[in-house]
């Protein structure tokens, strides 16, 4: 039997029971992901029968584990570092989207097949958007890994012109090459583009109290995205604000995409209040 995911109850059935849909999440390792706790949360929230767990696959175990979600009959899976690559391989069909970024985070259950999508992209995008439009906008995407890849990505897609710049010039050069960005440069080149938008998707800031870039490079009036969400107010967003800039933290892009997440599986808006603030209570429970 299907799970009940058009909505209605204004909280989940108690109790899990045979109806009851399994998601989840695979990743390597699994310690830090706050995932669960928003997708539980919206399922809760919207009266959702379903559970959704996280899956600790290493990346010799990818093949077997996806294969193992199609028989169980799971029906969303996300998909973190270091499958996203991978996981293509092992499934039925893959969106021109993801297919164009190079990566798929998240595979949804149609029909009985199994089809990567990717929603990063959308959570870049919708995260800027609530402080201002893409359209036209000069922006700067720091970085060229996978979520550099589907930050340019979202900047394309909305108009904006984009410029890639990354610690090793070479791989800035390709990723502009490759999805048809507006430019490429090293980190120090921030002075020389003039920007409304910079989007940090650098790992710059994760481990140590650094910036990507000097602060004085970063334009008064620009909105500026961090990719990194623990620590919440980075370096890179404290130099921002005290240059008089706007702030995003990385916690929007997550939770943007999760809900992007929600809305391929159920065809219904997620609660991004309550996947917020069950963000924040997951990060509040785990060591720093
Ligand atoms: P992801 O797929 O999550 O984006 P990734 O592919 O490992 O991760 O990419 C990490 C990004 O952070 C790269 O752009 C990397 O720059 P390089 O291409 O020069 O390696 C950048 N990065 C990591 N550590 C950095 C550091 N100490 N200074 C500057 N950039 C750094």
């Amino acid at each position: 039997m299907s799970p009940d995911v058009s909505g209605g109850a204004a909280t989940r059935p108690a109790e899990i029971g045979p109806t009851t849909a399994l998601c989840g999440i695979v990743l390597h390792p699994a310690g830090h992901t706050r995932s669960p706790a928003m997708h539980n949360a919206a399922f809760a929230a919207l009266g959702i029968d379903a559970v959704y767990l996280a899956f600790d696959v290493p990346s010799a175990g990818l093949g077997v584990a996806i294969a193992g979600a199609r028989a169980l009959g799971v029906r969303q899976l996300a998909v973190s570092i270091p499958h996203k690559e991978a996981v293509m391989a092992h499934l039925d069909e893959v969106d021109e989207t993801a297919r164009r970024i190079g990566a798929v985070n998240t595979v949804t259950r149609r029909d009985g097949r199994l089809v990567g999508s990717n929603t990063d992209w959308i959570g870049v995008a919708r995260a800027l958007e609530t402080q201002r439009s893409l359209a036209g906008a000069r922006t700067v995407v720091l970085g060229a890994g996978g979520a550099a890849r589907a930050a340019v990505h979202a900047m394309l897609v909305r108009g904006a012109r984009v410029v890639v710049l990354n610690r090793t010039l070479d791989k800035a050069r390709k990723l502009a090459d490759e999805l048809g960005a507006h430019g490429a440069g090293e980190l120090g080149a921030l002075r020389s583009h003039p920007c409304d938008v910079i989007v940090n998707a650098t790992s710059v800031g994760l481990h140590e109290d650094r910036s990507p870039v000097d602060a004085s490079a970063i334009p008064a009036g620009a909105v500026v995205l961090d990719a990194v969400y623990s620590p919440e107010r980075t370096r890179l967003l404290r130099d921002a604000e005290a240059r008089g800039a706007r702030t995003i933290g990385g916690k929007w892009w997550l939770v943007h995409q999760a809900a992007e997440q929600l809305r391929l599986w159920t065809g219904r808006d997620a609660p991004l209040d309550v996947m917020s603030a069950a963000f924040d209570r997951a990060g509040a429970r785990q060591p720093t």
